[in-house]
């Protein structure tokens, strides 16, 4: 038997790394200067903490969880999404106590059961942020701000932000029950999904893909009619701001979200270059999440952005510009007496903070050579039976293309001093 690894769930090789790498370093270095402070919360967590808060009736619940009973018969859940985890963390540990606005950013793996595709994985990443207690629209427009600043800084070029306002507890059951009376004749015309929705939460028809479907919405009053006094000078006031930053957008009265918690406006950024998965990243305001599950009444508004879905847009363009800086030694022993040196040499080397190998391979020197011009090394050394004799050994710089010559003694003093050039 053969193995291989879970369909949707990717291994990142590392000719791959470095566009993760590139991607976690502009998320940390970007959340630092807009005052966001990281959080981690485990990979597992009580299915019912899902349930709960991303809603019962969502496809991330209703089909998308990896959920399964521990040997104490406590059903678990591989974390499909991020919110609901830091919003059970923010309650947990009373961070509301400790700052009125807390600003928080995530990285890392989420896993839902979905049919994989390309732009859609099993297992997938999110750089996501959470900002608790402030319900200026500022926020709003911070958290948007930041959402475009970090595409831009991934490198992600051709975005379209569209916005809407998905109205409040006040507002909402009225364009609610506007719907469900729109529809009472013509269920039989809506896709089983609608109908199932229709039942359950009418505003996520509105997401329905399929063509029927949307021939029958095209009439449909728009959500904005509907929306309380508040709701539209918040939503107002969130559109100033942008204009204000001169970020253009959509405003997208039929954008709606796939998880429950969500209040108020709402938004989704999606890429030109992507297939049918366009959302490279999305969010919106909860203000009753908090509360819904025991806590004071904090609003909040957050994002995530798909790690994989950026990837795929950098690989397409042709992966990043990166100067790999050549740094360090390598050393090629062609005579067994010189493996003693060497293994010492390199040991002092990398406890002073020097990237240093040796070749631990029987091949020629041409073939070491190669190697460790490939690996990235600047300085190659080759011990054989004359530097052994001489006590003296040549440090070729690969990038100068010079060498010098130092003796034993002085091979890691020399490397380091090099080192920090
Ligand atoms: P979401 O829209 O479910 O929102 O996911 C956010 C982003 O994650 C999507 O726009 C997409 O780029 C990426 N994504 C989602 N599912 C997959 C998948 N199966 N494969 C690859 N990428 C995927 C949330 O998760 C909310 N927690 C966002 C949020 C934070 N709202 C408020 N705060």
């Amino acid at each position: 038997m053969t193995y291989h690894a879970i369909k949707g769930m990717d291994d990142v090789l590392p000719s791959d790394i470095a566009l993760y790498q590139h991607i976690e370093r502009c998320a940390r270095s970007l959340c630092h200067i807009y005052n966001y402070s990281e959080i981690r919360t485990p990979l597992l967590e009580f299915t019912d903490l899902f349930t709960r808060s991303v809603g019962q009736e969502t496809d991330i619940v209703q089909k998308e969880m990896y959920a399964f009973t521990d040997n104490k018969d406590r059903s678990l859940a591989l974390r499909p999404e991020g919110t609901a985890p830091v919003v059970r963390a923010f309650l947990e540990h009373y961070l509301y106590k400790q700052a009125t606005v807390q600003k928080l950013f995530y990285m890392g793996p989420m896993f839902r059961y979905e049919r994989p595709q390309a732009g859609r994985k099993r297992q997938f990443h999110q750089v996501g942020v959470e900002v608790f207690g402030g319900c200026s629209p500022l926020v709003d427009a911070e958290v948007m701000s930041l959402l475009l600043h970090l595409l831009k800084a991934f490198g992600v070029e051709d975005t379209t932000l569209m916005i809407n306002s998905s109205g409040c507890a006040t507002c909402r059951p009225s364009y609610t029950a506007y719907l469900k009376e729109f529809f009472v004749g013509k269920r039989l015309l809506l896709c089983d999904n609608c109908n199932r929705r229709y039942d359950t939460n009418p505003l996520r028809m509105l997401d329905c893909k399929q063509v029927q479907c949307q021939q029958l919405f095209a009439p449909l009053a728009s959500m904005d009619d509907y929306l309380c006094a508040p709701c539209v000078t918040h939503f107002g006031a969130v559109q100033h701001y942008l204009y204000l930053l001169g970020f253009s957008y959509v405003v997208s009265p039929k954008l709606v979200r796939g998880l429950d918690y969500y209040t108020g406006v709402v938004f989704e950024v999606t890429s030109a270059d992507l297939g049918a998965q366009d959302a490279v990243g999305a969010g919106g305001r909860y203000d009753r999440l908090v509360a819904d599950m025991g806590g004071p009444d904090v609003p909040a508004v957050g994002f995530a952005i798909g790690v994989e879905r950026v990837v795929k847009i950098l690989q397409d363009a042709g992966g990043i510009v990166s100067e790999t800086k050549k740094e360090g030694a390598f050393f090629i022993p062609v005579d067994q007496r010189a493996v003693d040196d060497i293994l010492v040499w390199t040991h002092q080397l990398r406890q002073q903070g020097v990237r240093s190998q040796y070749d631990y391979e029987e091949r020629s020197v041409k073939a070491s050579m190669r190697y460790a011009n490939k690996a990235g090394f600047r300085y190659v050394l080759v011990v054989g039976e004359r530097e052994i004799a001489d006590k003296r050994i040549a440090v070729k710089d690969m990038v100068e293309g010079h060498e010098d010559t130092v003796g034993f003694q002085e091979v890691v003093d020399y490397l380091s001093g090099r080192n920090a050039i």
